[in-house]
């Protein structure tokens, strides 16, 4: 389900701040506190100074991390992590496909899957090859010079990024009774049926319990954001042009308070 279409709106839904004020009611947290999360999809945005956010949507933010790298985690970490674990069930030696490895939630599925134990096969360009194998994928498939489907089989579960051809192509590569989840497209009952997998297409979640969980691994080192670019906050449109050419390795991030200021307020 989409949010509904209004005018004006605040774009972006990932924060990293400090908390200037919280509501009746609200027992868990305090003035000061510093917090990342993901925003309800149908409030106003995160490209703000100030933003309204539930708390339940919040958490401590990795301590290890500074709020630029901070606010790249929660809405590509959580879906990630919903992808792989909610609804694909991915266990320790599953073999798994992640589809748009280099990109925001690929980053993020590629560092899970590879801590959880899984073999991790990601697709990506040329570009991204070395990157993605120090990130812990055991295989690389640059869709440039090779077609996936060619080399692979019997995959536990794919996780799809990208969509489109690559999604429609990705239901053969499966074993059967393998699972596959998208974000980025539609996965019919009839077509997951005719492959004998499971097919789900999904939409991410706030969820406090999996951001602490993901924090502590920050925290750990074992996982790591990765950030293409920051744009301070005047520079928003360019950020948003460069995100819709499809090749940001990581993430971008809008800088709302300048790097000297940024011990609290959000990124
Ligand atoms: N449903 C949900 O809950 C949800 C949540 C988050 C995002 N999304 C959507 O999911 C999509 C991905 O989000 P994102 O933030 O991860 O995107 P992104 O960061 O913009 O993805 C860019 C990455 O995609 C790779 N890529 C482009 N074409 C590819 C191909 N044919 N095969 C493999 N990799 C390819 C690029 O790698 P190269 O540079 O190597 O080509 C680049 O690293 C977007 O459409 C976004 O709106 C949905």
């Amino acid at each position: 389900m989409r949010p509904p279409s209004r005018r004006p709106i605040v774009p972006s839904f990932e924060v990293s701040g400090i908390v200037e004020r919280v509501g009746a009611g609200v027992t868990d947290m305090k003035r000061g506190e510093l917090v990342y999360g993901l925003l309800n999809f149908w409030r106003d945005g995160a490209a703000a100074e100030l933003v309204a956010a539930r708390a339940a949507d919040l958490a401590p933010k990795p301590r290890s991390l500074d709020h630029v790298h901070a606010a790249a985690v929660p809405l590509s970490g959580l879906t990630a992590w919903q992808a792989l674990f909610d609804h694909a069930g991915v266990a320790a030696g599953d073999r798994v496909l992640i589809h748009g490895a280099a990109g925001g939630v690929g980053t993020f599925a590629v560092q899970f899957a590879h801590t959880r134990g899984a073999h991790v096969i990601g697709t990506a360009s040329k570009r991204n090859v070395a990157f993605l194998e120090e990130l812990g994928a055991d295989e690389v498939v640059d869709y440039s010079s090779a077609r996936f489907g060619d080399r692979l089989r019997r995959v536990d579960a794919v996780i799809d990024t990208v969509g489109g051809d690559t999604l429609d192509r990705s239901w053969g590569v499966l074993r059967p009774g393998g699972v596959l989840v998208t974000i980025a497209g539609d996965a019919p009952e009839a077509i997951a049926a005719k492959y004998g997998v499971r097919g789900v297409s999904m939409l991410v979640q706030p969820d406090r319990a999996q951001l602490v969980e993901i924090a502590g691994l920050i925290d750990a080192g074992r996982v790591r954001p990765v950030v293409d670019a920051v744009f301070p906050l005047p520079r928003a449109r360019e950020a948003f042009e460069r995100g819709l050419l499809g090749h940001t390795r990581g993430k971008l991030v809008l800088q709302v308070v300048p790097p000297s200021d940024a011990v609290g307020r959000s990124s």
